[in-house]
């Protein structure tokens, strides 16, 4: 029998290598265990337990009630079966914009207790000192800029980022800033794609998309959004891959169907017990004998 071999880990240098061959990176969030093995087992490079677990998992209206212990409970399971990829979390809103110190045990929380091989935060300005901070403490660490959902408030709600001169060359620098932070590498959410590729550019850590073009280093979707379980209204970066909310809907349609007209379950879904064994079970608990028996 030929023993099946597993690919090797994915680590920080390959995924550091990947930007310098210009082979691009892919990432999807998982935020369990059964979504987890079959990005891993699809050969994704980074799974990522985005706190977008909030409204994906956890029925909030956005990201921002998610609390450290739900990231780390989520984590936890997707960790169980992820075994290639490289193994990313985030912070959640409160885990490090308090301070360094605090984001520093935040994140050793990820790695302690959930196997984090690495955790993302977003923003830039004052959240590059929490990324130094983080990345001093041995913790690999990735940028978020562009439209970061946990601030979403005050950059006056989901909008595109960097459609200004002005503000196009604060997302250039925070970049910047984040690599020199530390940063292995930086997502970059509803950018321009021009900006996009002009920061990818600058950059010696690669960059990760989200609606901010093809000049990225790699890309990186909902799960929920790319596979269709959400099949509502959906931001114009989203591309569907598959149609999973319809097939759910349609087996679950099926099996109502079938509950109530008596189809399922059939013989085949359906366990034997023989004859002899049948009589036995039925003479000794016949209406006549459980009537004159005390055992009941
Ligand atoms: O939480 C998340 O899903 C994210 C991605 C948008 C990168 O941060």
């Amino acid at each position: 029998m030929t023993e099946e071999r597993r690919a090797e880990p994915l680590s920080l240098p390959d995924i550091a290598a990947m930007k310098r061959d210009g082979r691009k990176i892919v990432m999807v969030t998982a935020y369990d265990a059964p979504s987890a093995r079959l990005a891993d087992e699809a050969g994704v490079d980074i799974v990522f337990v985005g706190d977008s677990a909030a409204n994906n998992v956890l029925g909030y209206p956005d990201t921002t009630p998610i609390s450290m212990d739900e990231m780390i409970m989520l984590a936890r399971a997707a960790r169980r079966t992820t075994q290639r990829a490289f193994f990313l979390v985030d912070m959640p809103l409160g885990a490090f914009q308090e301070s360094d110190e605090g984001a520093v045990h935040h994140a050793i929380r990820f790695v302690k207790e959930a196997g984090a091989q690495g955790v993302k935060l977003e923003g830039g300005g004052p959240m590059v000192a929490r990324a130094r901070a983080i990345a001093a403490a041995g913790i690999p660490v990735m940028g978020h800029l562009g439209l970061t959902p946990q601030t979403a408030t005050a950059l006056g709600g989901y909008k595109a980022q960097g459609r200004t001169g002005a503000n196009a060359r604060q997302l250039y620098v925070d970049a910047l800033a984040l690599q020199r932070a530390g940063c292995f590498g930086i997502v970059l959410e509803a950018v321009p794609a021009r900006v996009a590729t002009h920061i990818s550019d600058a950059l010696a850590v690669p960059t990760i998309g989200i609606g901010a073009g093809p000049g990225c280093d790699g890309q990186v979707l909902v799960w929920h959004d790319l596979l269709g379980i959400n099949d509502g209204p959906m931001p114009r970066f989203v591309k569907r891959y598959a149609d999973v909310a319809g097939e759910v809907r349609r087996g679950l349609a099926t099996f109502t169907a079938e509950v109530r007209d008596g189809t399922f379950p059939s013989t085949e879904h359906t366990y034997k017990i023989s004859d002899e064994e049948f009589e036995l079970f039925a003479s000794e608990t016949s209406s006549a004998v459980i009537a004159g028996d005390d055992w009941i």
